[in-house]
């Protein structure tokens, strides 16, 4: 059996979650080929048996490049069943409408959605989750994971609930697809900047450049996924208007061995509490 599962993931949080897909599936012998968008890949299902699309959540949508990859999917002679895995930074319900729009283009090109799964991953935008909050997110999903994945292979169907006019919600939100493009072309270079290029040859849609003399140029095709500013060894890039949002390097995921000061703590409390109370049910009932 062979199972494929097409992501797009900003600053890797998405790509945790669909390597330890892999992982799993890979152990069930379901052959598991992971396609990162990045560069809009042509898509080929022949002889695949499950197929996934996986992605980060942007302002309670997917980011425009998952819309893009999407559209030009020919349309399926037969129906193709497919699942859709997404993480984002807090477990609000809200944030179960980011599907809508690419479950109509997928609905039409024969695709149908028969299973969904949300997985709370710290922030790569807003504010940095302390450590142990990212180990804590990430230890749940790794025990959620495989759970999900029986019930993919079983073809045991599994949605998300979405809140009362979340359709129209979502396509208001989807503003961020046409302002990040805007703000990205303001990005600033400091000179902390050690020119090693690491944003240039990062960015999923080539949008950065840097010229003869040094001076890095910001195109029109932001994506606002972060992975230029979250990588940076630096932290040298400026991301205008967000720039007081802007988290910088990446999680170790690994509990901290020193307490630490959390500055959000009573942040969507009540949310997180019931995700991870949420994640533990499911955990003991499949133990039974
Ligand atoms: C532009 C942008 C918008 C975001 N919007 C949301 C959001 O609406 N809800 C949320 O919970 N997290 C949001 N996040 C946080 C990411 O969804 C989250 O950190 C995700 O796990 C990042 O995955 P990645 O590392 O694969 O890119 C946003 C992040 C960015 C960069």
């Amino acid at each position: 059996m062979k199972a494929i599962i097409c992501f797009f993931s900003g600053t890797g949080n998405t790509k945790k979650v669909v390597d330890e897909y892999k992982k799993y599936l890979d152990s069930k012998s379901i052959e598991t080929t992971l396609v990162n968008i990045d560069g809009l890949p042509e898509l080929n299902l022949d002889g695949v048996d499950y197929v996934g699309f996986a992605y980060p959540i942007h302002a309670f949508n997917a980011p425009s490049i998952v819309l893009s990859f999407a559209k030009q999917i020919k349309k399926q002679e037969k129906k193709i069943n497919y699942f859709i895995l997404k993480t984002s930074g807090e477990p609000l319900a809200i944030n179960n409408i980011s599907s809508c729009k690419l479950k109509s283009i997928l609905k039409k090109r024969n695709f149908a959605l028969t299973n969904e799964y949300h997985y709370v991953m710290p922030y790569n935008m807003i504010f940095r989750h302390t450590d142990n909050m990212a180990y804590k997110m990430w230890e749940a999903a790794k025990q959620v994971i495989p759970i999900d994945c029986e019930e993919i292979l079983a073809r045991k169907p599994a949605k998300l609930s979405y809140i009362p006019f979340g359709r129209f919600m979502a396509w208001i939100l989807r503003i961020e697809h046409w302002y990040g493009k805007i703000n990205g072309k303001k990005y600033k270079v400091s000179e902390d900047c050690i020119k090693c290029k690491a944003c240039v040859l990062k960015c999923p849609v080539k949008n950065i450049s840097i010229d003869e003399d040094g001076n890095f140029h910001f195109g029109k095709n932001c994506l606002m996924c972060m992975r230029c500013s979250f990588h940076c060894p630096k932290n040298a890039i400026n991301i205008a208007l967000f720039e007081g949002w802007k988290v910088n390097g990446a999680y170790s995921f690994k509990q901290p061995e020193k307490e630490e000061v959390d500055k959000h703590k009573r942040y969507c409390k009540n949310s997180y509490k019931k995700y991870f109370a949420r994640c533990q049910r499911k955990i003991e009932n499949n133990k039974k």
